[in-house]
């Protein structure tokens, strides 16, 4: 059981009265301090020796953690569970195809009877756009919430662990340009990561895409958007490639497959257009040969691996976190 219990705020229902981080659903509204006390932990978590890590272990004694990926998924379920089970949680993953909700239960139904079970978590992925903030509405206040990916909308923890991979990588995102690369229209780790690098003060934020895969408010996020990938990526720092979403498109919104990687695939042609140490990123899965070459996903420039092994930590410093876990402070995670 969580050691706080207490409502949410109406402003923002991920922080609760008390001003804490209650659920992790979205990083719009939150604070710059907010998500550096995360990156802050997780590098806690990152660092750890052996005797740290066995005091990580205690943090989710007696909790348990359920993971609900009505959506596929391998490194953000996976990452989850590993970071939950090195924190002492019990852990419990659902298989969606083996569940009541195909006899017709309802997802809050669902949640209710594994909250009769005492979860404390819920990791909840799923193809509709607010199924997370459903649930957290829903929940009885020693329940905490995080959205894994809920359909176009947000993927927060994706966008934390890029933050976190960023600084480790490159320092402060403050002196950095970047260029998030192809289908911005379908990507909720787009809208999460730009919303990110907005709060955390990045100094230019790029979005470059075709026409068709540019949603019409772009630009009202603060960001520049290119359509031509040569323009877009000059002199860039941090080019963040995305999955061409090809399960969520309506209509044909690209000529072929073998246009689109003509056009807005990242080669080591195109990236000798950003600057000189330029790095390069991607969420995964990714498509070879589609939004991104092998030689370059490969290179000493990618961080695409980096990316999945800091998730872990990342993880772990969100849901030690929100429960507040008694301990944090002695092994300087707060
Ligand atoms: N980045 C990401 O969400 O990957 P998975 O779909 O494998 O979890």
């Amino acid at each position: 059981m969580s050691s706080k219990a207490t409502n949410t705020s109406p402003v923002n229902p991920q922080i609760d009265d008390a001003g804490h981080l209650r659920h992790f659903l979205t990083i719009e509204g939150l604070s710059k301090t907010q998500l550096m006390k995360l990156l802050d932990a997780a590098s806690v978590f990152i660092g750890a020796n052996s005797e740290r890590r066995r005091e990580q272990a205690n943090l989710l004694i007696g909790h348990t953690v359920v993971n609900l990926f009505f959506e596929d998924s391998t490194r953000t379920r996976t990452t989850f569970e590993i970071a939950a089970k090195r924190l002492g949680a019990a852990v419990i993953n659902l298989n969606p195809s083996r569940m009541s909700t195909r006899k017709g239960e309802t997802v809050l139904d669902t949640v209710r009877t594994l909250e009769a079970m005492d979860t404390d978590i819920f990791v909840v992925r799923d193809s509709a756009s607010g199924t997370a903030h459903l649930i957290a509405r829903h929940v009885p206040p020693h329940v905490h919430i995080i959205n894994a990916g809920d359909g176009r909308h947000a993927h927060p923890t994706q966008a934390m662990l890029d933050m976190y991979t960023i600084r480790e990588r490159k320092g402060e995102i403050s002196n950095l340009t970047f260029a998030i690369v192809g289908d911005i229209l379908h990507s909720r780790v787009a809208r999460s990561q730009i919303a990110a690098l907005k709060i955390l003060g990045a100094r230019e934020v790029r979005v470059i895409a075709p026409a068709t895969l540019l949603p019409t408010e772009v630009e009202r996020l603060g960001v520049k958007a290119f359509t031509d990938i040569d323009e877009g990526l000059k002199d860039v720092d941090v080019v963040m490639m995305l999955r061409l979403q090809l399960e969520r498109m309506e209509g044909q919104l690209i000529p072929s497959t073998q246009e689109y990687f003509r056009c807005y695939g990242l080669n080591q042609a195109r990236l000798d257009r950003a600057a000189p140490d330029a790095v390069v990123m991607h969420p995964g899965p990714m498509n070879r040969g589609l939004e991104i070459a092998s030689d370059v996903a490969d290179s000493e420039r990618s961080l695409i691996l980096s990316q999945v092994t800091n998730g872990i930590a990342v993880r772990m410093a969100i849901m030690a976190q929100l429960v507040g876990a008694q301990g944090l402070q002695e092994i300087g995670a707060t």
